[in-house]
């Protein structure tokens, strides 16, 4: 990429594999969800150890179909993270809850035992845990601190990475749901993937197929749901992303170590997480002193495409509408302001990443 080029947020690494496996699709006229879905499935279970999976339309649908499948509704509270692209929450509010913002910390951006166990109470129905641009959250002991709430464990962007106990991302939690958006290490386009218990992917399977519980005529439609599957046109595209998933994970990786190391020079700014065990880079997230506005537009000006990184809840006065009287979360309000979302993709150079840095540090006076 030459300097005068404009460094995008995010590239999907897709290509002449891609081409062929759709073309292979199209050709065989079964576009639908079918046989490339259930491989994708199969894929990501061999994956992720073999537990069940079950594939749907993207993360988002992932997650209400988690919910759903755990009976939340009405006079519920659903526990989600402050500090988040808000999918959980809208799921929350779309099947009649209330979700309850937690704090997460400043250094991982992941929700602690104490800050989520604060917020549980009687109506609390499940705990969303979010492993937050691939750094795992101390989800194990989340667990022991919520006493038996049920977890759904948003690996939205950490398929690949471990948790502090050594367990693939997305397969503690009595559900766990994966992501394939293009700003995703793996992508399909859009798509996501449900993992879990047995007695509640059952009810995913149903939730996400119309709410159909038998097969040809008669009385077959007995529970709720929609059409949340995923189409294999998709699916193949995921099935060949999946393959390549290790080597983005390591090019991932090593540029984000690269930028850790140069970051280090800059006064006044930290990465999320750090080189923590386990973790994938999925996003480079630096934390600066003061408000990221501002610096953002600057970097965007000169040629480099960085974003926002998440959103503070409690500053989203919405959920309002749905019952959450939330208390503040002031890392998280802290952190909507201070954080940037630097570029991150496996086809970024070593260059662009120096050229980032250098950007970032002349933006913010040095
Ligand atoms: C933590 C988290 N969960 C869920 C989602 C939703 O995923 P999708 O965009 O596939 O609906 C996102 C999207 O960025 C996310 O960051």
């Amino acid at each position: 990429m030459s300097e005068k080029q404009f460094v995008p947020l995010a590239r999907p690494a897709v290509g002449s594999d891609e081409i062929d496996a759709l073309a292979r699709v199209i050709q065989s006229r079964h576009v639908a969800a079918g046989s490339e879905s259930a491989a994708f499935e199969r894929e990501v279970s061999e994956y992720i150890g073999g537990a069940p999976t079950l594939a749907v339309s993207s993360g988002g649908a992932a997650l209400f179909c988690a919910l759903a499948a755990m009976d939340v509704g009405p006079g519920d509270e659903v526990v989600v993270p402050a500090f988040t692209f808000p999918a959980a929450a809208q799921a929350v509010v779309l099947l009649g809850a209330t979700p309850v913002a937690a704090d997460v910390d400043m250094i991982t951006m992941a929700s602690t035992p104490e800050m989520t166990a604060r917020v549980c109470n009687s109506k609390t129905k499940a705990v969303v845990v979010i492993h937050p641009f691939g750094v795992s959250a101390d989800i194990e002991l989340i667990a022991d601190a919520v006493g038996g709430i049920p977890i759904i464990e948003d690996a939205a962007c950490s398929l690949g990475g471990f948790t502090p106990k050594g367990n693939p991302s997305g397969t503690v939690g009595t559900l766990g749901i994966y992501s394939f958006h293009p700003r995703k290490l793996v992508t399909a386009g859009e798509g996501g993937v449900v993992t879990g218990r047995p007695e509640q992917m059952n009810k995913v399977r149903v939730f996400r197929d119309y709410g159909r519980t038998g097969s040809g005529p008669g009385d077959i439609f007995t529970e709720v749901g929609l059409n949340f599957r995923l189409s294999d046109l998709l699916a193949s595209v995921g099935r060949v992303q999946l393959k390549k998933l290790g080597d983005a994970i390591e090019r991932h990786a090593h540029l984000g170590q690269l930028y850790t190391r140069l970051l280090a020079d800059v006064p006044s700014v930290y990465v999320q997480g750090g080189p923590l065990a386990g973790r994938v880079w999925q996003s480079l997230i630096v934390v600066l002193e003061g408000d990221a506005a501002p610096i953002r537009q600057r970097l965007i000006d000169g040629g480099i495409g960085v974003g926002l990184a998440a959103h503070a809840l409690t500053e989203q006065t919405f959920y309002k509408r749905f019952g959450a009287s939330w208390a503040k979360c002031p890392n998280s309000e802290r952190l909507a302001k201070t954080t940037l979302a630097m570029p991150l993709f496996s086809e970024l150079s070593e260059s662009d990443v120096e050229m980032a840095v250098t950007a970032l540090s002349k933006a913010l006076g040095g």
